[in-house]
């Protein structure tokens, strides 16, 4: 059923007279399904955008700009420094993801508090659940829980609400389609996937706000340049990361120690596997060369050959 009209019609008649949150996080499973209730709930729909302060460069103005050309009301919470304090000191990966998980949650929470405050009674959560999202968590097919590592993980226990998934039967090349015929901007549904946990996944070590600034800045110019040169359509996924090995660089004569910065990018048809994208050389040269003359505190740039397997996309 990729029929707005089906949908929305059933979302109508399970939310009822009810309210209904929703949280977006930038990517396009959540805003499609974001706005398929903006149309069928209208004003008791309430969209919240938690900037963890993990976002790449642009991307809260982006969704909230997208948000707008929709006609949601979004909410925006800014929790950047309590993400920075919760992530102090801690180097574990799945430690990282764990407490964004944590904090993601109560934050909602309280954001959730509050809307009820102003506007009553909130029972639903919309969620951008989407079919291989039920295949991963459920191989048997039983309903539950979109992945563990998405952030919003959690929530409907916590909360108490019903839960609410629109796309649940639709694969992403429908998710896609069914937002366009939305209106959802063509920078949300042709974004390139992005873990929920964001740029701290992207340093490997600690998440500091130096750090973040830098694979921000980094990334921002990958991604230019990647979709400069016509990639984007090709590419699953372009970014830079932190590789957190320090390695000395000569500069003005000088040997000066920095950090070594990595590419990733890669072709796919799922996340399940992947292999490494194509790039002529000349093109990598030069990306190194804009990424050290701009980013400060780096003394190399690498481009990662390994496809999946045997890596990850994401470096932990
Ligand atoms: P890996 O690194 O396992 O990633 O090859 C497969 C796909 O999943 C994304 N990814 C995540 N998404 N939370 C998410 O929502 C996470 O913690 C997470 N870790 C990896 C990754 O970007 C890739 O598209």
């Amino acid at each position: 059923m990729t029929n707005a009209e089906e949908l929305l019609a059933a979302m109508q008649a399970q939310v009822g007279e009810g309210q209904a949150l929703v949280a977006l996080s930038g990517g396009v499973d959540s805003f499609v399904a974001a706005t398929l209730a903006q149309r069928a709930l209208g004003e008791r729909l309430h969209p919240v955008l938690v900037d963890h302060g993990l976002l790449r460069e642009g991307e809260r103005e982006e969704v909230e700009a997208a948000a707008a050309r929709v006609g949601m009301n979004l909410h925006t919470v800014d929790a950047a420094s309590r993400f920075l304090a919760a992530l102090r000191g801690v180097t574990d990966p799945e430690e990282k993801r764990r407490r964004i998980g944590h904090l993601f949650i109560e934050i909602f929470e309280e954001a959730a508090g509050k809307l009820q405050e102003a506007y009553g009674p909130i029972g639903f959560l919309v969620q951008g659940t989407i079919l291989p999202d039920v295949r991963e968590s459920h191989p048997q097919g039983n309903r539950g829980m979109v992945k563990s590592h998405h952030n919003v993980g959690g929530l409907p226990e916590a909360m108490a609400l019903t839960l609410v998934e629109p796309l649940r039967h639709l694969d992403k090349p429908q998710v896609r389609e069914l937002g366009r015929s939305l209106g959802v901007p063509e920078a949300i549904i042709t974004r390139q996937p992005f873990p929920g946990p964001g740029l701290a996944v992207r340093v490997v070590g600690e998440v500091t706000e130096e750090r973040l600034a830098r694979v921000r800045r980094a990334d921002a110019i990958v991604r230019h340049e990647v979709e400069g040169a016509g990639w984007k359509e090709k590419l699953w996924q372009y970014f830079a990361l932190l590789t957190g090995a320090p390695s000395v660089g000569y500069r003005e004569g000088r040997r000066v120690w920095g950090e070594v910065l990595a590419v990733r990018a890669v072709v796919a048809q799922r996340a399940d596997a992947a292999q490494v994208a194509p790039f002529p050389p000349d093109f990598l040269f030069s990306l190194a060369e804009k990424i050290l003359s701009e980013v400060p505190g780096l003394s190399r740039v690498v481009f990662d050959i390994t496809g999946k397997p045997p890596a990850t996309i994401e470096w932990e």
